[in-house]
């Protein structure tokens, strides 16, 4: 017997802001606004399912390609709301690691991630991860870059010793990534740890996603069999 339990690790594609906002005739900007409350919600409820580990897609590496106000607006949300929200991560137990490549941002939000992680890194009841600046395929090509560097005798490369040079690689990988807005794609998120991974589309816009639609994403999940390419033992 299988047992069946939740996730270890929720990966969330937060699709659907823009068409949010248009639909009320509002820019799109305040549908990302918007965003920023359900992530709360579900960084919440996520605690309360007990979930362990949640990923974030915030912003991918071909989200550059946005219109330039939007980016910037993206990347001001970023450094004013991400550090004067610690005090909520820290009331839930939430520590808050960045996933991506973190070069390419203006200082004044890369100060804001590192210390927002700083001062969330004692929390120990949930790792929430943002993936930020984030592209699955240039994840794995920065991990190849870094164990090119940093191995002198190179033995055979094999797919455990290339994730130890991911950015968390504590982080295990994603058993269930949903994505909402009604797109069934990836879009270049965590595409070496979804090997695996359950998936699971909403139509639901992100804004108006939250605790209920996570708890049955949950329950749909304990309910689906793995078999990780082997057999079920009957
Ligand atoms: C996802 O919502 C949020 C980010 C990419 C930052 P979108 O902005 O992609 O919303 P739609 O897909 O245009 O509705
Ligand atoms: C994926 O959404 C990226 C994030 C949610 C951050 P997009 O809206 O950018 O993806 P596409 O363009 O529809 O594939
Ligand atoms: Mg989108």
């Amino acid at each position: 017997m299988q047992e069946n339990k939740y996730p270890d690790h929720i990966g969330i594609i937060m699709d659907g802001n823009g068409r949010w906002a248009t639909k009320r005739s509002l820019p799109r900007t305040m549908g990302h606004f918007e965003g920023i409350k359900a992530a709360k919600r579900v960084v919440k409820a996520a605690t309360e399912l007990q979930i362990p580990f949640i990923t974030f897609y915030v912003f991918s590496t071909e989200n550059w390609r946005r219109p330039k106000e939007e980016v910037k607006y993206l990347m001001n949300l970023l450094s004013s709301r991400l550090f004067s929200e610690t005090d909520f991560y820290n009331r839930l137990g939430a520590k808050i690691l960045i996933r991506g490549d973190l070069d390419k941002f203006p200082k004044d939000v890369a100060a804001t991630m590192d210390a927002t992680q700083e001062a969330t890194r004692d929390n120990e009841k949930i790792t929430v991860s943002l993936a930020v600046n984030y592209g699955g395929q240039d994840e794995i090509i920065r991990a190849v870059r870094k164990w090119a560097k940093f191995t002198e005798d190179r033995p055979c490369l094999n797919t455990e010793t290339l994730r130890t040079f991911f950015d968390h690689p504590f982080i295990p990988p994603v058993d269930l990534i949903i994505r909402t807005g009604g797109e069934k794609r990836l879009s270049n998120f965590l595409l070496w740890d979804s090997a695996y991974a359950e998936l699971a589309f909403f139509d639901t816009l992100w804004p108006q996603w939250g605790a209920a639609e996570l708890k049955n994403a949950c329950e749909d999940f304990a309910g689906r069999t793995r078999r990780f390419g082997g057999v079920l033992n009957e």
